[in-house]
């Protein structure tokens, strides 16, 4: 039976150090680290994501500062919010979160916040930097990964990593830290015609593509670690014969479990530590402002 890799576990040890750090912070500078939380509409699922980030901010001793705007909300205000957040000093972290609503320019709000509080790691200069080795703010859930998998196995170094998917959130930061971590890494996508064939070959496979449990067991080489970043809802006939909506990853974990030597499930895996990363990198973010 595979190890079952527990990401609330181990998101709570990341918070309680969050904790500690954010206490000494406040002793220090005579504020707490500022995390400010942009939620533009009413989209259901991201309405649920900013209230669990609120949530672990605070219980992390954070100062969360939570801004919502109407749907209809346009640029120039948007826009005016992301620089008055700038320029405000007992903000430290600046997260707008993503999807906008489609008249917004999401490309120019992730470059209109001052990369030195871009918590999510998406502005191009914490791209650049991830990648030349440089000192960044690094992307949540592949960071969230990252922990995980040092966790697992101690030492990375030589290790052949299958990513499947090429996302910016996700598959390209993923790599890059895998890189940094002396992986040997490959990334599959939709267009790779033989991506099984090369994920097999894998000790680790992150699966991050969005299509529901799309990699089973043929996918995986007996003793591989499995990632799964995927969160996906999926209706399913529940035993009453009614539909149930369900959340599911990007693997069939009842397939893939048997035969992996440790595997995260959905949910309860990435999920955490990509929140849990998030407080770790408004730490990071506030104690280089006050350093400065
Ligand atoms: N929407 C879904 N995931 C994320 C994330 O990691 N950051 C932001 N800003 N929006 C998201």
């Amino acid at each position: 039976m595979a190890i079952r890799i527990d990401g609330k576990t181990v998101a709570a040890q990341v918070l309680d150090n969050v904790a500690t750090a954010a206490t000494l912070f406040e002793k220090d500078f005579g504020l707490k680290p500022g995390l400010a939380v942009v939620l533009v509409g009413e989209d259901p699922a991201s309405q649920v994501y900013v209230r669990n980030k609120i949530a672990r901010a605070t219980e992390s001793g954070l100062n969360s500062i939570e801004h919502r705007l109407a749907a209809d909300t346009d640029q120039q205000t948007l826009d005016q919010l992301v620089a008055d957040l700038n320029a405000d000093p007992s903000v430290h972290g600046i997260l707008v979160q993503l999807p906008l609503p489609d008249h917004l320019d999401e490309d120019r709000i992730i470059r209109a916040i001052d990369p030195a509080k871009d918590v999510d790691g998406f502005h191009p200069v914490n791209v650049g930097a991830l990648h030349i080795g440089e000192e960044s703010l690094e992307p949540c859930t592949p960071q969230g990964c990252m922990i995980m998998l040092e966790q697992i196995h101690g030492e990375l170094s030589g290790k052949h990593a299958v990513i499947v998917g090429r996302s910016n959130i996700v598959g390209k930061p993923m790599a890059a830290m895998l890189l940094r971590a002396n992986c040997t890494v490959t990334i599959v996508h939709s267009r790779t015609p033989n991506a099984a064939e090369l994920a097999r070959q894998a000790d680790i496979v992150v699966a991050a593509v969005g299509r529901a449990e799309m990699i089973d067991a043929s996918w995986i080489k007996p003793g591989a670690t499995v990632i799964d970043v995927g969160i996906n809802v999926v209706e399913r006939p529940s035993g009453n014969g009614e539909a149930q909506r369900k959340l599911v990853g990007d693997v069939n974990y009842a397939d893939v479990e048997p035969q992996a030597y440790a595997i995260t499930p959905v949910p309860g895996g990435v999920g955490p530590m990509t929140i849990a990363c998030l407080m770790k990198n408004t730490l990071i973010a506030a104690r280089r402002l006050q350093r400065k």
